[in-house]
């Protein structure tokens, strides 16, 4: 499927539940409301979203959240989407990667992207809360069962800007680190606006230099490290925009930074017209996210899942 400015649309990220065991101040502002069951799509309504999806293209899948390995099921639906013949990814805070990654693995899980914003304990347990330890060794174990791994940081000014510890531990671990800028959503906005520094200010202060963009990272090297950057604001990189999300609650999203949405709940039992819906989203993506005019998602980030 393309949409109105011809890119393909062939990549879904289903968000999966809008709860999360941490509370990072980035990404929500407390404890979501609370959801009756009806409300929340079953793994079922996921799974024929997918398959309506997959019917039009659709090739690759990012299971996210909230925090999606506290979803009943979740493993399920990886193994719903692998027998359909997809590519599976899932964005997890690693909080329970040792509890799951080695059912992860045996459902068909492809890649796993870990949320580790610092290796500090102190400055993580003041960024969401949590136990650091328990992330660095979910990651060393995904690590140890073959996962294609990659650390996803949101970068902060005065918080994690001293990229080389976590550079250092994704080496470690054979991971792909990517800084990622820091972004406003409406609800989150007034807490994270000091926090901000483009990932070329970063770069230079270390002293690294711009090797490739690849995607949506552009990949920096210094001090026998490789640090990418993901620069949704400095550098936008919608012209390769790909993608629709999927809400637990059953909206799809064209944009992660636009209010529209479009509701799949009614088509669920119809094949046809989730795939109408399908072709509905994909043909309201707009060229580009409005960020630097004051366009904002006025949903939280942790609900959509990034
Ligand atoms: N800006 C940038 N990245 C964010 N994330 C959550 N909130 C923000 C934000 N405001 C990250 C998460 C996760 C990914 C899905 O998005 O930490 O790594």
């Amino acid at each position: 499927m393309t949409d109105p400015f011809g890119r393909t649309i062939d990549y879904m990220r289903l968000s999966v539940t809008d709860k999360c065991n941490l509370n990072c101040f980035y990404c929500k502002t407390g404890p979501v409301k609370h959801l009756s069951h009806e409300e929340i799509l079953r793994i079922e309504d996921f799974t024929k979203v997918a398959e309506a999806f997959i019917g039009l293209g659709g090739k690759k899948f990012r299971i996210t959240g909230g925090e999606p390995l506290i979803r009943k099921g979740v493993c399920a639906l990886i193994e719903n989407l692998v027998s359909l013949g997809a590519t599976v990814g899932m964005t997890t805070n690693g909080v329970l990667l040792k509890r799951f990654a080695s059912e992860l693995k045996c459902a068909g899980l492809n890649g796993l992207n870990v949320s580790l914003d610092t290796t500090d304990g102190q400055v993580y347990r003041s960024i969401g809360g949590g136990d650091v330890s328990e992330v660095i060794d979910g990651i060393i174990l995904a690590s140890d069962l073959g996962f294609s791994l990659k650390i996803n940081a949101v970068l902060m000014k005065g918080i994690n800007d001293d990229v080389f510890p976590l550079a250092e531990f994704a080496k470690q671990a054979g991971a792909e680190l990517r800084f990622i800028e820091l972004m406003p959503f409406s609800p989150t906005e007034k807490l994270i606006s000091d926090k901000f520094v483009s990932a070329a200010e970063v770069a230079e202060r270390h002293g690294l230099s711009r090797t490739e963009r690849a995607g949506n990272v552009t990949f920096y090297e210094g001090r026998g490290y490789r640090v990418g950057f993901i620069t949704p604001l400095s550098e936008k990189f919608c012209a390769s925009c790909n993608r629709l999300r999927l809400t637990c609650t059953g909206k799809l999203l064209p944009c992660l930074h636009s209010d529209v949405s479009f509701d799949v709940r009614p088509y669920l039992s119809d094949y046809e017209g989730l795939k109408q819906i399908l072709i509905r989203a994909a043909g309201a993506k707009q060229p580009c996210h409005q960020l630097e005019k004051g366009v904002r998602q006025n949903e939280e980030m942790g609900s959509i899942g990034g």
